[in-house]
C-alpha cells in the first residue's frame, strides 16, 4: 500500500486583488493503510485540498507524491505513467450524484470505475461489478437498478463501490456522510471502517463534524484557513488539543471534550469508559 504525501501546496482561485487562497502551504501525509481524519470549519479548504489531490483543481505551488514520486506538481505535467498512477487515489463525495450518473444503473457506473483502474494496472485482475457490489453491501443482484431507486446512503455506497472499482491505494471521503439520514450515516461510516480493515487502504477521511473524525481516524490535521494548525494521533489531538483553534472547536461539541461521554473513540468497552 501506497502512502500520499502533499507538500507544500497552495491552491488559489480567481487573479488579482479578488483572488482566494483556499489551501496555503499546507504539507499533509496520509501514512500507507491509516486513517488520517481531516476536520475543520465550512470553508477552511478542505474540499479544494482534496480536489487539487485528485487533479480536478490546479495546484499554484508544491506538489503531490506517491510512494514519493510526484503525480501532480505546480510546474508542468508529469510524466504519463506518473499521472496514470494518480488514479490510485479515489475520491468520494459529499453528493452521490457528482460521481453517479443519473441514467447509468448503479452497475454501469461500477463497471465505469473498473475501466478506469484498468489502464492504469493492465495486469492485475479485475474485480467484478457483483463482487464490488457485495463489498458495499449492497444486493449484487440489483445491478441494474437506477441511482435514483435508492436512498441516499445506498447511493453513497454505490460511489464507494465504484471509487473501489479502480483499486485505489489511497480512498479520500469529503464528507460523505454529512448528507444523509443521521440514522444511516454511522453505517455508511461502519462500512468505511470495515473496507479499510479488509483491503488496507489508506483513507484521508474529511469532514466537519469532529465527532466523526474522531470515531474514524487514527491521526488527526486540524485544518483552518487554508492551513493546519495542528495534527497528530487522534487521542492526543482530541484529549491534549494545543492550537487554539483546536480547543475552540472541541469546546463547541458537547461531550467531545476530555473526560466528558458523547461518542466513543472505538466501540464500546475499548477505551474503558
Ligand atoms: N471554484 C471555486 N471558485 C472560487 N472560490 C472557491 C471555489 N471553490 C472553493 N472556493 C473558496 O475556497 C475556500 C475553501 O472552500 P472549500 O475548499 O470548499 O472549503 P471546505 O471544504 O473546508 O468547506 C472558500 O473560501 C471558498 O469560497
Ligand atoms: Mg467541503
Amino acid at each position: 500500500m501506497s502512502v500520499l504525501e502533499i507538500r507544500d501546496l497552495v491552491v488559489r482561485f480567481g487573479t488579482g486583488p479578488r483572488a482566494v487562497t483556499a489551501v496555503d502551504h499546507l504539507d499533509l501525509s496520509v501514512g500507507a493503510g491509516s486513517i488520517v481524519g481531516l476536520v475543520g470549519e465550512s470553508g477552511s479548504g478542505k474540499s479544494t485540498l482534496a480536489r487539487a489531490v485528485v487533479g480536478l483543481v490546479p495546484l499554484a505551488a508544491g506538489e503531490i507524491l506517491l510512494d514519493g514520486e510526484p503525480i501532480r506538481t505546480a510546474a508542468g505535467r508529469p510524466r504519463r505513467e506518473l499521472r496514470e498512477r494518480g488514479r490510485l487515489i479515489q475520491m468520494v463525495f459529499q453528493d452521490p450524484y457528482a460521481s453517479l450518473n443519473p441514467r447509468m444503473s448503479i452497475g454501469e457506473s461500477v463497471a465505469e470505475g473498473i475501466a478506469a483502474g484498468r489502464r492504469a494496472d493492465r495486469s492485475a485482475r479485475q474485480p467484478d461489478v457483483r463482487e464490488l457490489l457485495e463489498r458495499v453491501r449492497l444486493n449484487p443482484d440489483d445491478a441494474h437498478v437506477l441511482p435514483r431507486q435508492l436512498s441516499g446512503g445506498q447511493r453513497q455506497r454505490v460511489a464507494l463501490a465504484r471509487a473501489l472499482a479502480a483499486r485505489p491505494e489511497i480512498l479520500i471521503a469529503d464528507e460523505i456522510s454529512s448528507a444523509l439520514d443521521v440514522s444511516v450515516q454511522g453505517a455508511v461510516l461502519n462500512l468505511l471502517r470495515e473496507i479499510h480493515r479488509e483491503t488496507g487502504i489508506g483513507v484521508l477521511f474529511i469532514s466537519h463534524n469532529l465527532a466523526v473524525v474522531r470515531y474514524l481516524s487514527d491521526r488527526m490535521a486540524v485544518m483552518s484557513g487554508g492551513r493546519i494548525v495542528e495534527t497528530g494521533p487522534t487521542e492526543q489531538v482530541t484529549e491534549h488539543p494545543r492550537a487554539p483553534y483546536t480547543k475552540a472547536l472541541i469546546s463547541a461539541v458537547p461531550g467531545i471534550a476530555a473526560g466528558a461521554g458523547g461518542i466513543s473513540r472505538r466501540p464500546a468497552g475499548a477505551a474503558g469508559a
